[in-house]
């Protein structure tokens, strides 16, 4: 199901939630200290990776932050992913005055001045200017990153989706610089009020089974950090989050790519069945004036010098 397909088919959508992202990233980036001088390294020279970027709407933030003192790599396995960061970020080089989260347009998408290498590097003299590099690559292996090179490794909401975990987070290890820290967050299920309607508005709708989607052993404090040492990693902060997600357009934006995917090959009972108890739960939390709330696992570590 997390195949890189299905993430380039969903990037539009993704690209809306993007507008109005959950905010975990934010308190995560706070926590790595992203805006401090490193002391040991020349702060131009401090090199930081966004592993799983999506469309790259933390770039801007993260550039902001460091005002422009760093070095910025990104990549997502999805290659459409990958154009829409990089479309943003050319717009960003060409007018860096802008100070909000930039959004771009599909015009601006289809547009952009980039060429896509055979190794799925994107190639554009502004970005290679500005110190910005993006391309398709898998986090569970990086052979186009040597050893001991970022400072900072960040990885908002992908890890959950990853096939073998172990891997990308040995391919995590080898990557970052002895001292250099690394920063994650992985969604809890049981704390994930919209992705907990959608399960039960699907097992009403017949559309899965009711034990389809089950808790990682990741998905709580004392076996993400276990999991984290495990690695290596030392330093260990580890918190939960829950904050609310202002994302109840179900008809443009809400349905994630593995729910998706689902409803393109049900009957049209079936999904009518589904939207019309969706559209109900909605209701239920419009009425209580409460919001849909997610719940996050965020852990920041460091690599021993
Ligand atoms: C929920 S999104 C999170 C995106 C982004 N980090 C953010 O903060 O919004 C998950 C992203 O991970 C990417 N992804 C999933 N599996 C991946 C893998 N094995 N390697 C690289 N990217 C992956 C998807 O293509 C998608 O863009």
């Amino acid at each position: 199901m997390n195949q890189p397909q299905v993430w380039d088919a969903y990037s539009k959508s993704y690209h809306n939630i993007e507008k109005n992202p959950a905010g975990f990233q934010f308190s995560l980036l706070n926590m790595l200290r992203l805006n401090e001088a490193d002391e040991q390294t020349i702060l131009q020279q401090t090199r930081i990776l966004d592993a799983g970027c999506a469309g790259g709407h933390l770039h801007q933030y993260i550039l902001q932050q460091r005002k422009q003192k760093c070095r910025l790599t990104a990549f997502d396995f999805s290659l459409e992913m990958t154009k829409i960061a990089a479309a943003r970020m050319i717009k960003y080089f060409n007018n860096p005055l802008h100070g909000q989260i930039e959004d771009i347009s599909p015009q601006e998408i289809e547009n952009a001045d980039i060429s896509i290498f055979e190794t799925h590097h994107i190639d554009c003299p502004l970005l290679e200017k500005n110190n910005y590099k993006i391309f398709q690559g898998d986090v569970q292996s990086l052979p186009q990153l040597n050893e001991n090179q970022f400072d900072i490794y960040i990885s908002n909401l992908v890890l959950q989706l990853v096939g073998n975990k172990d891997q990308a987070v040995q391919e995590a290890f080898r990557i970052i610089k002895p001292g250099g820290k690394i920063g994650i967050v992985i969604p809890v299920v049981q704390g994930n009020a919209p992705m907990l309607s959608l399960q039960q508005c699907f097992i009403k709708a017949g559309l899965i089974p009711n034990n389809a989607y089950k808790p990682t052993e990741l998905e709580n404090r004392e076996g993400l950090i276990n999991f984290m040492n495990k690695h290596g990693f030392k330093d260990i902060i580890c918190w939960n989050q829950t904050i609310p997600f202002d994302l109840l357009d179900i008809d443009n934006n809400y349905i994630f790519p593995q729910f998706r995917e689902i409803l393109e090959k049900a009957p049209k009972e079936q999904v009518d069945q589904f939207y019309a108890l969706f559209k109900q739960e909605i209701q239920n939390r419009l009425t209580q004036n409460l919001p849909f709330t997610v719940e996050a696992l965020s852990l920041i570590a460091k690599k021993p010098l």
